[in-house]
């Protein structure tokens, strides 16, 4: 279990939704073990002490410069062994001698989606002054990791809010506050906790956000695992596109699976390969795929056939030259094991085939398995090539949602799917996020 420092210098309502996150188990992954606040009034402090949590005040009026100040800081963190800073409306700038001892390990939430209303000065109600004054109609909060500029480190998560009609400061914060920084910030904490364990753990193991930040273009996506705790079965399927017609979908809830749907009917040119459904629900199974073979392996199983079989009658898309792969996984809840597949073209030959079956017995929790079409952007599209890859998933749905989603490329992006599944009981959760709304 990691050890979390919250630093703070007033009220502490995100300190507040740590602790309560904390208690209703939406942070599994770290514990608030430490929070220092930067004013001896603060009434974080008092939020803190009610739960049991340990308590420092290092105020900069009783330093004798910064140096002290920051070593003060970093002396605390070290002698609690923290792992993971988070700062939660701490005012004052940490030094560099605290920001590379804590590399990658402290993130910071700030009240506006930044580039915008951010840097020096801006802190606190400063912030919806700002906003207000400029009269933008949407603001929000945004989790970013801390590096040498103020508000400059790489973002990890951010969530908009409407401005209304008579915002005043007061208003706007209170709703800035409620609708984004209490549900960002332990999403976000849990999040790099679960990243920086399993490093710890030095588990050669890649997180989804780092395949997926640096591929532009993957074409589509299955990830399949075990959540950490090993409650739940996880799949993720995404769609990118290329093409006007490829953009323009929309998953829709269907049964117990999904569909695509064009999103403006008049738009769609051709929709032989884009739409299908590639979620379905057979018992036990759940069956995800990019194209019409979910109907197949459906079909043959509830035959008393087998996925393999099923796949074994089909072949890779039509689409020359690219001859998109096939990939389809399926889930067995009551037996906690999984199988991808891919049906690809051998060099980009018409006429022949090559079908792959990977079968995990026994997966490890906290792992999945990815596989996508295309290895990358190209002409033509040059197929996935290998084993499916090993990623981190996560024990909170919308964690792992807000990963997948944040991190696919921007232009590409279309939509995504998420189910997490209760292994003994079946029941499920899912989260839909289409591009186009
Ligand atoms: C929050 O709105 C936080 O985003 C902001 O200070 C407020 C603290 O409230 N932080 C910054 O402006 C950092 N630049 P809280 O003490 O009730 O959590």
């Amino acid at each position: 279990m990691l050890n979390i420092a919250v630093l703070i210098s007033g009220n502490g309502t995100n300190l507040q939704a740590l602790i309560d996150a904390q208690e209703s188990g939406k942070l599994t992954s770290g514990k608030i073990t430490l929070v220092i606040s930067s004013r001896k009034d603060a009434y974080g402090l008092t939020r803190a002490r009610k739960h049991g949590i340990k308590t420092e005040v290092v105020e900069k009026k009783t330093c004798i410069d910064e140096e002290e100040f920051n070593n003060l800081i970093l002396t605390k963190l070290l002698e609690n062994n923290i792992d993971i800073v988070v700062l939660a409306g701490f005012l004052s700038i940490l030094g560099q001698e605290v920001i590379w001892e804590f590399d990658k390990r402290i993130i910071n939430i700030h009240p506006s989606l930044i580039p915008s209303f951010c840097g020096p000065g801006l802190y606190g109600l400063k912030v919806h002054e700002e906003a207000l004054k400029k009269g933008v109609k949407i603001t929000g909060a945004t989790v970013h990791y801390v590096n040498e500029i103020p508000d400059g480190g790489e973002i990890i998560m951010q969530k908009a809010v409407k401005v209304l009609e008579g915002d005043t400061p007061e208003t706007l914060q209170k709703r800035v506050m409620e609708e984004a920084e209490w549900i960002i910030l332990p999403q976000a904490v849990e999040l790099i906790c679960t990243e920086y364990s399993r490093k710890d753990k030095r588990m050669e193991i890649k997180t989804l956000a780092e395949i997926l930040k640096t591929n532009s273009y993957l074409g589509r996506g299955i990830v399949i695992g075990i959540s950490p705790d090993s409650k739940h079965g996880i799949i993720a399927y995404f769609i990118m596109g290329r093409s006007l017609n490829s953009r323009n979908r929309i998953f829709v809830e269907d049964n117990e699976g999904i569909r695509t749907q064009a999103h403006d009917p008049t738009k769609m040119t051709d929709p032989s390969l884009i739409i299908y459904s590639p979620v379905k629900v057979l018992g036990n199974n759940t069956i995800v795929t990019n194209g019409d073979q979910t109907d197949t392996i459906y079909d043959y199983m509830k035959n008393g056939k087998t996925f393999e079989e099923a796949l074994n009658t089909r072949t890779f898309e039509p689409d020359k030259p690219n001859f998109t792969p096939r990939i389809s996984g399926i889930l067995n809840r009551s037996e906690k094991s999984y199988k991808l597949s891919i049906l690809k073209s051998c060099g980009g030959n018409p006429k022949s085939t090559q079908r792959f079956y990977f079968n995990y017995h026994n997966p490890l929790p906290g792992q999945g398995h990815f596989i996508h079409t295309y290895e990358k952007d190209g002409a033509p599209l040059p197929s996935f090539e290998g084993e499916p890859i090993a990623v981190l998933v996560h024990n909170d749905i919308d964690v792992f949602t807000c990963e997948i989603w944040d991190s696919l490329n921007f232009e590409n992006k279309v939509s995504l799917f998420v189910r997490y599944i209760d292994l003994s009981s079946g029941k499920y959760i899912t989260r839909i996020v289409n591009k186009n709304v």
